[in-house]
């Protein structure tokens, strides 16, 4: 068997990686335009950091696993195909800022349709609206070779840093479609690794669907948590109490209530919108609110962060140094796509702060980016002043302790592990008096800090004191 997957991104690289990894008798060809990324699968340095994927993707690679960007020659050879490319929110035209821009699936659809030969097995592995199963096989019945279809519908539930955990022993695996044959086919080759009663399968729009319901009820519970962080520092309460008490009742569960300066990475905000935009389509306009408010109340979240920082530090940040420790959107990974750091660090620059960014993954490259495109405009441009306070305020720092010199705050933005070890009375050491510390992942030790002499905010407990 032959599978060729069309995108090698962060589902892409590590999902074909896993399947190579666990069927030796399948050879996997992941393919991608983006020949900087393909070279970079190829070479030691891995485009996707993922705890434990390099390991998997040299023992494969070049063996069965193989990335390139001979996309035409690969769709040819393959008996499947997986899509697994990017489906951002559209920038532009009707559903601007809300829609799934579904151009890279179409170009796919167009492609393996000018193509193909023989028959082919087509599965959805992006993130798509309900029913593009529909256009998907509409564009695939105008093809010049006589080439025949299935299209099945296989969306990913890996979280980042934890894909390779995700993908070895996934909660469940979903097929969607609507041949029976083909779904046979495509879990046949999760079953080499996964129980067959972890691979549900049902049609196509039910698991279209589901993928987009999965992370919306999943950004739902820390939307939920996050208004009741508001709530919990104006009463005194405290929001990881709170998060355990309800969390033991075993109907609500602990996972997912860890309050934050607010949830990103690139599907969270993505397909709720996306979702909000589909019930929009069918007229559920009450419904479509619904959904909205969880990607509101993330964004009151993280301007209130932020708006908390200034306030605190007597009501100005201009000229002040802010060491912000992590930028990534969550540990394990270098991938800082919407990640709530971004909007704080643009809140803090346009308060004239230094910003001293340091995140052990994440390139200065990538955060010079970042902050570029949230201070763009919808016409495109970056006003002057905005370039200037990025190339100026900005420093880019190769340790917390080095962000943290003459800082008049230190702020968590990711909960890497290395940060719940840093001295207390060390940064204190280092830092303009008086100190503040603004923990937004409630992971140090607060006690420990307001011993060393700093005063404390945290998410969901509010500034505290000391007692
Ligand atoms: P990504 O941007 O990292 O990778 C997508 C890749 O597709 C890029 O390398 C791009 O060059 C390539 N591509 C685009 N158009 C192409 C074309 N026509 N031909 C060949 N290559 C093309 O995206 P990602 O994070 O891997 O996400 C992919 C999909 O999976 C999205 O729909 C996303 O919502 C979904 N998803 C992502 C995650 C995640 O953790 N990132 C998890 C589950 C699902
Ligand atoms: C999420 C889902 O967990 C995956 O199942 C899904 O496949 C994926 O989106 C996707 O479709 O892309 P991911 O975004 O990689 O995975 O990471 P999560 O662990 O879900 O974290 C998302 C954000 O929520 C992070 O910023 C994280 O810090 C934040 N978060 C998470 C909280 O603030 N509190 C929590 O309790 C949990």
């Amino acid at each position: 068997m032959k599978i060729c997957c069309i995108g090698a991104g962060y589902v892409g690289g590590p999902t074909m990686a896993m399947i190579a990894h666990k069927c030796d008798d399948i050879d996997v060809h992941v393919v991608d335009i983006n020949s900087d990324r393909i070279a970079a699968w190829n070479s030691g340095t891995l485009p996707v950091y993922e705890p434990g994927l390099q390991e998997i993707v040299e023992a494969n690679r070049d063996r069965n696993l193989f990335f390139s960007t001979e996309v035409d020659a690969h769709i040819r050879d393959a008996d499947i195909i997986f899509i697994s490319v990017n489906t951002p929110t559209k920038q532009y035209g009707v559903g601007k800022g809300k829609a799934a821009d579904l151009k890279f699936i179409e170009l796919c659809a167009r492609r393996i349709a000018e193509v193909a030969v023989g028959h082919k097995i087509i599965v959805e592995k992006s993130t798509l609206p309900v029913r593009t199963a529909e256009t998907v096989k509409r564009i695939l019945a105008n093809t010049p070779h006589g080439a025949t279809f299935d299209v099945l519908s296989n969306p990913e539930f890996l979280a980042e840093g934890t894909a390779m955990t995700d993908l070895e022993a996934p909660d469940r695996v979903l097929i969607g479609g609507e041949s029976a044959a083909a779904i046979e086919t495509l879990v046949s080759v999760y079953a080499r690794w996964v129980a067959r009663e972890r691979i549900l399968t049902t049609n196509l729009w039910s698991s279209e669907l589901s993928k987009l319901a999965a992370n919306a009820f999943l950004a739902q519970r820390i939307s939920s948590i996050n208004a009741i962080s508001a709530l919990c520092e104006a009463t005194q309460a405290d929001v990881d109490e709170v998060a355990h008490a309800i969390g033991k009742d075993s109907r609500i569960g602990p996972k997912f209530l860890k309050a934050s300066v607010g949830f990103g990475g690139s599907c969270f905000q993505k397909d709720i919108l996306n979702l909000v935009y589909l019930c929009e389509h069918y007229g559920l306009t009450e419904v479509a609110e619904y959904w909205n408010q969880v990607v509101k109340m993330n964004d009151y979240q993280k301007a209130r962060f932020a708006r908390n920082m200034v306030k605190t530090l007597f009501n100005t940040v201009s000229g002040k140094r802010i060491a912000m420790l992590g930028y990534a959107f969550k540990k394990d990974t270098n991938d800082t796509r919407e990640s709530a750091a971004i909007y704080v660090c643009r809140d803090l620059l346009t308060e004239q702060a230094n910003v001293a960014i340091y995140d052990p993954k994440v390139t200065p490259a990538q955060i010079k980016a970042d902050l570029k495109t949230v201070f763009t405009n919808g016409n495109g441009e970056l006003a002057a002043r905005d370039r200037k306070l990025i190339e100026e305020n900005v420093i880019f720092c190769s340790s917390a302790q080095e962000a943290a010199k003459d800082a008049h705050g230190v702020a968590v933005m990711t909960e890497w592990d290395e940060f719940k070890t840093l001295d207390p009375a060390e940064l204190y050491g280092l830092v303009y008096k008086p100190a503040f510390l603004f923990d937004g992942r409630n992971i140090l030790d607060h006690n420990a800090y307001l011993q060393a002499g700093f005063e404390v905010y945290a998410i969901g407990k509010g500034l505290l004191d000391g007692e």
